[in-house]
């Protein structure tokens, strides 16, 4: 369905989740990956699977999203690349009465700042007819409790998405945005363990489509943002009619 022969993708989170699975399909369609995450051992496991399933190098490097100057370099080592994806980052749930303001400045620093600075620096290095694709989240258009660093960081990352469509367009380079809902990623365990099963019955009794999402949905939303040149400024929600809940 897709064509990357010739193009070259950078996911920065790239070793699990959606980013792994956006890795793994432009893989798949022909492009050469580069994926970046923190840890190491995980990290050159999935590039070792990737290469495996792909057959072809993956280039890897273990950083974190709120380094500017690793992530700058890593950039500067893939160049030149077509597409940066950025689902790589780490927002705790937090009730807001429990907020303090090295929480709040943190969680900005990652999902907010990181992809934003990434963009930033990584724009030099990419090719005309590229893309950057950020990752949001339903939390800014229908409030979760507890979400509310989600909700606000969300919100600014889909307003910027549209005002950067306007300025990366003179260098022939689109940005996007993927907004999931409630999706079986690694993710998951990470903030809710076992409960997780629970919140999955819940959303799915109540999600039109009767079921949470799968990082390969996402993934399938990224593709398609990159594959098609007509689309910029959108932010597409992959969330099972999130906003459509009753
Ligand atoms: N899953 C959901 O239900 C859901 C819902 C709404 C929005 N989203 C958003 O969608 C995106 C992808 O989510 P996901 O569920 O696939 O899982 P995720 O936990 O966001 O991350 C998956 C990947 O990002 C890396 N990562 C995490 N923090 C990082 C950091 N600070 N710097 C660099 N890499 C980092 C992880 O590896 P390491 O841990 O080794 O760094 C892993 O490779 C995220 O932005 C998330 O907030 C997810």
């Amino acid at each position: 369905m897709f064509d990357f022969a010739g193009r070259k993708v950078v996911v920065i989170g790239g070793s699990y989740g959606m980013g792994y699975a956006t890795a793994r399909m432009a893989l798949e369609a022909g492009a050469e990956v580069a994926i970046a995450a923190r840890t190491p051992e995980k990290l050159a496991a999935a590039a070792e699977a990737l290469q495996a399933g792909g057959g072809r190098p993956v280039q890897w490097r273990a950083l974190s999203i709120e380094d500017r100057a690793a992530v700058a370099s890593f950039l500067a080592e893939c160049a030149p690349f077509d597409h940066l994806v950025l689902p790589g980052s780490t927002v705790r749930p937090v009730l807001y009465a429990d907020l303090d303001e090295a929480e709040a400045a943190a969680a900005f620093a990652s999902k907010f700042w990181g992809p934003f600075w990434a963009a930033f620096d990584g724009r030099a290095h990419m090719r005309r007819g590229g893309s950057v694709v950020f990752f949001t989240g339903v939390a800014a258009r229908r409030p979760v409790k507890g979400y509310v660093m989600g909700a606000c960081i969300n919100g600014a990352l889909n307003a910027a998405t549209r005002s950067l469509a306007l300025e990366f367009a003179p260098l022939g380079l689109r940005v996007n945005t993927i907004a999931p809902g409630l999706t079986d990623t690694p993710l998951q365990d990470i903030l809710h363990g076992h409960d997780k099963y629970e919140r999955y019955a819940a959303y799915s009794a109540r999600l039109p489509v009767g079921r949470i999402g799968t990082a390969e949905e996402c993934a399938l939303g990224a593709m398609f943002l990159m594959a098609n040149g007509f689309v910029t400024g959108q932010v597409v929600g992959i969330d099972g009619g999130h906003e459509c809940m009753p």
